[in-house]
């Protein structure tokens, strides 16, 4: 949306958030109302509002949105319309967009590896606040922002904690024994020096926060700098089937006891939450194409939103529609399923319980998938859905 367009709409209110949405009452009145040959995208506004709330009120620093966990600019809006006005943004397509979309919004470059074009686009579009967690990247930084001095430069901490569903250790994060070295030299140029580091996604354990500051809080000792600002980075949870993590305010009196202990009281304290925000304000109805037996086709899977439910097997909570107003089967089976493509890794072991008598045309709804689920789709073999529709009143 351009700068003009926003002003005349105004950067408030339901019609600039929905952007157009055809709204509903149920998932129900939505799929057969849009009679859509591709799955269905829910959008659920009331929950992501009543989600950002607790974060906003919970959390004592600033809340960032990973944009990564569902980048549709009606998330980013209603975001926006929920008070939040600061993003965390992984490649240079995620800087425009949010920065087209909420020209007023703070962004950060979390990403500890960006391209150099990226690092000199992101800084001429004002971007301050980059990640790095090597030498060599912070040396790109410095170079691409021409030595610039009013960086907010942030060390990525390769943690070592234990208790997320989705480890993220190994890829990124700088080895505690050389992070020492690395705050140092970062200093000399950083306007405001920080720490960040991710615990990892759907994270079970609160403490899992605590040790990963205790090991921040080290590192910046044994390296004698004063930190300016500490970033808890994402990894908050939400409840899964098998999965009931303490209550996200748990997380937050953990972690500002383990900032007070750790001597950053009056820090500047960051946290980039995804998943938490955004999943359960958000769901994906695939409709059944084919039933074989145990095995269901539906229109969407590996290579759309539905990624996660067959590649880390995540367990979704599951919902199912009938095409007509039987009633449905009390017998329950564990039903696998594929997805649209031809490709054979499109496929979905589950098992995933719904009624016996599930049949073709039947839609059935992966709940909680507002995070990673529309940002994972691909197009191939044309199979993907730009149908969003929102749901109210839940
Ligand atoms: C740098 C960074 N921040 C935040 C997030 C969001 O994590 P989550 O969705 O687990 O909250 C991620 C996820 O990969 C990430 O890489």
């Amino acid at each position: 949306m351009q700068v003009f367009e926003l002003l005349r709409h105004g950067t408030t209110g339901n019609d600039w958030a929905l952007d157009g949405l055809n709204i509903y009452a149920s998932v129900a009145d939505a799929v057969h109302a849009e009679e859509c040959n591709d799955s269905v995208h829910v959008f659920y506004p009331e929950k992501l509002a009543d989600k950002a709330a607790r974060f906003l009120n919970g959390f004592r620093g600033t809340n960032l949105y990973a944009v990564k966990a569902n980048p549709h600019p009606v998330i980013l809006k209603s975001l926006w319309n929920a008070g939040v006005r600061d993003f965390d943004v992984a490649s240079l397509r995620e800087v425009e967009l949010v920065a087209n979309t909420l020209p007023g919004a703070n962004l950060y470059f979390m990403h500890p590896v960006k391209s150099r074009q990226a690092i000199r686009y992101a800084y001429a579009m004002g971007v301050r606040a980059f990640s790095f967690d090597s030498l060599d990247e912070l040396i790109k930084i410095e170079e691409e922002t021409s030595y610039a001095t009013d960086l907010k430069l942030f060390l990525r901490l390769g943690v070592s904690v234990k208790g997320a569903a989705y480890e993220l250790t190994g890829k990124f994060g700088a080895p505690l024994d050389l992070a020492p070295l690395m705050l140092q030299r970062a200093r000399l140029s950083a306007q405001r020096l920080g720490v960040c580091f991710h615990v990892g996604s759907q994270c079970m354990r609160p403490e899992a926060f605590a040790d990963a500051i205790g090991q921040a809080a080290a590192a910046a000792k044994a390296a004698g700098v004063t930190l300016d600002v500490i970033d808890v980075g994402g990894g908050f949870p939400v409840a899964y089937p098998g999965m009931e993590p303490p209550a996200l305010e748990e997380y937050f009196r953990v972690i500002h006891a383990a900032l007070d202990a750790n001597g950053f009281a009056d820090t500047a304290t960051l946290c980039e939450p995804g998943r938490a925000l955004v999943a359960e304000a958000g769901a994906v109805a695939a409709r059944i194409e084919l039933r074989k037996g145990e095995e269901l086709y539906l229109n969407d899977g590996t290579y759309g939103a539905l990624f996660d439910a067959g590649v880390p097997e995540w367990p979704f909570p599951l919902d199912l529609i009938a095409s007509d107003d039987r009633a449905m089967s009390q017998e329950v089976i564990g039903y696998r399923a594929y997805g649209p493509t031809c490709d054979s890794c499109d496929k979905m072991a589950g098992p995933f319980p719904l009624p016996a008598d599930v049949r073709e045309g039947d839609w059935v709804v992966f709940e909680h998938l507002g995070a990673y689920g529309i940002s994972m789709q691909a197009r191939f073999n044309g199979f993907y859905s730009e149908t969003m529709v929102a749901v109210t009143g839940k």
